[in-house]
């Protein structure tokens, strides 16, 4: 049976359209997702939208728009994004869908038959902006970091979750590893806010007016973090598809950025334990993308469109920018000017320079790569290395060291052209000539499959200059 992978992004709020730091972790699980079907195995990718609240009703007010019209009109701007950047998800949750809204309504009823659900009066400060309860030592000068707006004032009655019955429990399950949180320094983070005491979890809210009824109390609305986090179970069957719901959960990878690593690495996993769920396997948590040292965000205003990025630069040079020049894990800048300093040097200097060097040289010469070419000892040790460089850096999610092994190939191309000056051999020593130029076609082969996951268009249209055209031919044929 064919090995499952099932990744997921966060769903993004629909109150405004994506911009390149949303864009990020959706291109970040592109490139995980292509990798892993390379590898033969059975992936299932899912994004989506998350499409209820407070803040999505005001902005669809401020817009003189119903919710629903708001809603449908931004998750198309997502979709298109998402077609300009060619990722290829194999769902697409809205947390409008009723699919969605079936399976919250099952989870919810197993939540309270659990006995993990009490009623009480809430007072307290909420962000509209982060959809969340703040407490005063988060704010500063009064205001939410991440918002820059001051938390109102809520008093209501709410359903409320024992979240602190569970805590041990996860916090066992992360310390083991049994839970992997990802890199080191976030599994810290997390095991350090166990420490702390978060208090039980609002599950509901009285007064929001958009969103999804509790099943046991049609006077509130589910909280939108509650419902919005089990977009994961209800894309995949949790209502009524055990077979698809079997095959895929548990998760084998949530990727997050570090602004809602506590609903993920806490809340998440609790009320999953709570109904006897499977706890996902893994979640990676990235930095952010950021506009000189500032958080890219809607709220902030300082995003950048991915659409225009595309329509300028293309979408593989975007995925090749995001991937190479922030460390993923690490918060990065984005800047206009280092991506066209990229582009120049790696991309249109690097890579493209090379493939179109040596396909002049290889018509010159009459080479045509065959499929059964054997490559000599010194290329096929160095494309080995650098297959297992970027096979450990693909695993541990280190996409700009993935990256780089590739490079190492395009300089080890350069070098052999420089050393063995081609140009010259196709004058006087036609077989040699043939030898060298069909090595480093085998190389380049090479560097277009690794390349797949990150520029799908290049890769192909590199297979296709040197007539290899198997786009989906298994990683490393030749291992
Ligand atoms: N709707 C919630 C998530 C629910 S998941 C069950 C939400 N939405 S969001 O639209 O605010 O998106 C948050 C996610 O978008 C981040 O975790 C990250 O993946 C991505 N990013 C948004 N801005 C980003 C940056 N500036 N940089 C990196 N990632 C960014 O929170």
């Amino acid at each position: 049976m064919k090995k499952k992978f099932y990744i997921t992004t966060p769903i993004y709020y629909t109150n405004q359209a994506p911009h390149i730091g949303t864009a990020y972790t959706t291109v970040a699980a592109d490139v995980l997702a292509r990798y892993h079907r390379k590898l033969g195995e059975e992936v299932f990718f899912l994004t989506g939208t998350d499409e209820h609240g407070e803040k999505i009703a005001q902005a669809a007010e401020k817009a003189g728009k119903t919710p629903q019209e708001f809603v449908d009109k931004i998750v198309k701007s997502f979709k298109k994004a998402w077609e300009k950047l060619n990722i290829e998800y194999s769902d697409f949750i809205r947390t409008t869908d009723e699919r969605h809204k079936k399976g919250v309504e099952k989870f919810l009823l197993k939540l309270k038959e659990s006995g993990k659900i009490y009623q009480d009066e809430y007072r307290g400060l909420y962000c509209i902006g982060c959809e969340k309860f703040i407490t005063k030592k988060e704010l500063i000068n009064g205001k939410c970091p991440d918002h820059q707006k001051e938390p109102k004032l809520i008093s209501e009655t709410n359903y409320f979750f024992k979240l602190n019955d569970f805590l041990p429990q996860v916090k066992k399950l992360i310390e083991s590893d049994k839970l992997i949180i990802e890199p080191k320094e976030r599994k810290k983070e997390v095991l350090s806010l166990l420490k702390q005491d978060l208090g039980n979890f609002s599950i509901s809210r009285q007064n929001v007016k958009w969103g999804i009824d509790l099943p046991f109390d049609k006077e509130q609305k589910t909280y939108v973090w509650v419902e919005a986090l089990q977009n994961y179970i209800t894309a995949i069957g949790y209502k009524d598809d055990s077979k698809k719901f079997n095959k895929y959960w548990p998760a084998d990878l949530h990727l997050i950025a570090k602004d809602i690593v506590k609903f993920h690495a806490i809340f998440w996993p609790a009320l999953l334990l709570a109904i006897g769920l499977k706890l996902p396997k893994k979640i990676f948590v990235h930095g952010y993308l950021t506009i000189n040292g500032q958080k890219m965000s809607k709220s902030l205003g300082n995003v950048v469109d991915p659409i225009y990025l595309v329509d300028k630069y293309g979408a593989d040079t975007i995925r090749y920018f995001l991937l190479k020049e922030i460390s993923f894990g690490q918060d990065g800048d984005f800047s206009i000017k280092r991506l066209e300093e990229r582009y120049n040097s790696d991309l249109a200097n690097g890579l493209g320079n090379l493939v179109s060097r040596v396909l002049t040289l290889s018509e010159k010469a009459g080479v045509i790569l065959s499929n059964s070419e054997e490559s000599d000892k010194e290329f096929n040790s160095e494309i080995r290395l650098v297959q297992e460089k970027y096979n450990k850096a693909m695993e541990e999610i280190k996409f700009n060291d993935a990256l780089e092994s590739i490079w190492q190939l395009i300089s080890f191309c350069d070098e052999c052209i420089e050393k063995n000056k081609p140009w010259e051999l196709v004058e006087n020593n036609q077989d040699k000539a043939k030898e060298v130029l069909s090595q480093l076609l085998t190389t380049i082969r090479e560097i277009a499959l690794l390349l797949e996951p990150f520029m799908p268009e290049t890769s192909e249209e590199i297979l296709k200059q040197i007539k290899q055209n198997k786009k989906t031919e298994a990683l490393f044929p030749r291992l």
